[in-house]
């Protein structure tokens, strides 16, 4: 069953860049560059070398036909299934004998070899849809000698010459320690990655936004900009509302600049600050005060879910908490400093900072309330003034409402050049690589694709008290455009309301309605 909506965005043909529509004449063309650290090279012997891939046009090829497999991994980001479709398309145009293959539930499916055969049929319904239900994700890390044991049994057994992964960045780690698996095993597979996630923190020259940001950000976008015109009418509360993202605050700039609350806490620029708690939630104190004495008890606050990982003690605190836990021992064992700011805190928040860590060692920030936390730090910051100011806080947390929504148009065109991409690298004998589109500021008609180095994106990084090579997340850029542009226009907000509805995305109607670039596109530096 299928709502008018979602059977109206079946009929959505997504906007492809001009260059693929002749995929099948497409060679590639190395650049001839390579950035890669000696330390990561010897690290990744065999994909480490790699080199940025773009398109040229070339004699028409004799395709033979292709065995791809893919599948979803981590978080749900909207326009997932238009990769696939993409990725289905293209395979058929190059060689029709070709197969697809999904692999179910994530990572692991590939592990147990749980696949499905996706054919025209059961592609069908899912174009242009939100979700990742056409084969569900999971966060299985493929780590240990007997999952890559199994993978290849499968990977040969099923006699893949392509593996796409679409994941955020500890997935396209995982898909970087495959193909240099499958590479220095001699395994005749290729393994491309595909830029997915919200959070918009897998970013570089070649990747200019993961896909999913845009619709998630617009989606959040909405339910703020309406919380906006609430306050406005009833003038009696503070909205305190934590926003998904992880680590970095990309999120919250991107919904702050779309809505205009009073304050929008930047995660990166705490931490260049080294500002503490206290001096955060003297901040917004003020703020709150300073409101309330000119009659407006009221007020709209943008929190980073990731926060916590940006102010110093508590960044700290963490770390602790995070070797601690990895080593099977408790908070009882943090150092002085440590014990001071844990049991400092209510409980329920101790609670949420030792709970388990996911499969890739990362702490689950969306189950930590920072949203409530500051709305009783504030609270107990009033009191302490003597304030006799009125503030009746709600909190809000947004995060996994947007994550299985029906895809924008950017989203939806560019999941599916994305798709394309990884097919024409399958096709090229391309590893190691991820499918890019670049000039996303132009109509899609004018992307570019090209296949950016995995191990171009790494660093080294503590996992699991180990150091290991992984895809770095990339924060928002302080020196960068949008930022600057965040702190000129932000200024005025805090005390004169200038809240924007935005309203729900929109399928149909006018491009200036249907076809908003989001900001991380539009201020690009
Ligand atoms: P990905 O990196 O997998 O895309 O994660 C996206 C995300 O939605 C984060 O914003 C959030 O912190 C996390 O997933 C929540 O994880 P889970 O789905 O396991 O609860």
């Amino acid at each position: 069953m299928m709502t008018p909506l979602e059977n109206e965005r079946l009929k959505y043909q997504p906007r492809i860049p001009a260059i693929l529509k002749n995929a099948a004449n497409l060679a590639a063309k190395e650049s001839g560059r390579n950035t890669v650290s000696a330390e990561l090279k010897a690290a990744f012997p065999h994909i480490g070398s790699a080199e940025r891939v773009t398109f040229v046009e070339g004699a028409k090829k004799q395709e033979k036909p292709l065995k791809v497999g893919v599948f979803f991994s981590g978080g749900q980001a909207p326009g997932g299934h238009n990769v696939i479709a993409g990725l289905y398309d293209l395979l058929m145009t190059l060689s029709p004998k070709s197969e697809l293959v999904g692999f179910l539930g994530g990572p692991s499916g590939l592990v147990d070899g749980k696949a499905i055969v996706l054919d025209e049929e059961k592609i069908a319904l899912f174009r242009n849809q939100g979700g990742f239900h056409l084969l569900g994700s999971g966060r299985t890390k493929i780590e240990t000698t007997e999952q890559f044991e199994k993978v290849r049994k499968v990977i040969e057994g099923m006699n893949l010459d392509g593996l796409v992964v679409i994941g955020g960045d500890d997935s396209n780690t995982n898909a970087a320690y495959l193909a240099e698996d499958f590479a220095k095993r001699e395994i005749a597979c290729t393994v491309i990655g595909v830029p997915k996630t919200i959070d918009g923190d897998l970013k570089t020259e070649d990747v200019e936004i993961s896909f999913g940001f845009d619709t998630a950000a617009k989606v959040y976008s909405e339910l703020i900009g309406n919380l906006g015109k609430d306050l406005l009418s009833a003038k009696k509360m503070w909205a305190f509302v934590k926003l998904m993202g992880r680590s970095a605050s990309h999120l919250t700039l991107e919904c702050a600049l779309n809505t205009q609350p009073n304050i929008a806490l930047i995660g990166e620029e705490i931490e260049e600050k080294k500002k503490t708690l206290q001096e955060i939630v003297k901040e917004i104190t003020d703020v709150v005060v300073q409101r309330a004495k000119q009659d407006k008890p009221y007020g709209l606050i943008l929190i980073p879910e990731g926060i916590v990982e940006f102010i110093p003690e508590f960044k700290r605190l963490i770390g602790h908490l995070n070797t601690l836990l990895a080593e099977g021992k408790g908070p009882e064992q943090l150092d002085e400093e440590g014990k001071n700011l844990f049991y400092l805190l209510p409980k329920v928040f101790q609670e949420q900072l030792t709970l388990e860590r996911d499969p890739h060692g990362n702490v689950q920030v969306s189950k930590i309330e920072t949203e409530r936390l500051f709305m009783k730090l504030v609270e107990e910051e009033i009191k302490r003034r003597g304030e006799k100011v009125s503030f009746s806080p709600q909190p809000f947390f947004f995060g996994y409402e947007a994550r299985a929504s029906l895809p924008t148009n950017f989203d939806a065109n560019y999941c599916y050049g994305l798709g394309m991409v990884a097919a024409l690298g399958v096709s090229l004998g391309m590893t190691g690589r991820m499918a890019a589109l670049s000039n996303l500021y132009l109509p899609a008609e004018q992307w570019l694709p090209n296949l950016a180095p995995l191990v171009a994106m790494m660093g080294f990084e503590m996992r699991k008290g180990e150091r290991k090579g992984v895809i770095t997340k990339a924060l928002v850029d302080l020196d960068g455009d949008m930022y600057k542009h965040f702190v000129n226009v932000s200024s005025k907000w805090k005390f004169e309301d200038r809240y924007l509805c935005p309203g729900p995305i929109q399928y149909f109607g006018p491009e200036t309605v249907t076809d908003i670039l989001p900001w991380m596109i539009k201020v690009r530096r």
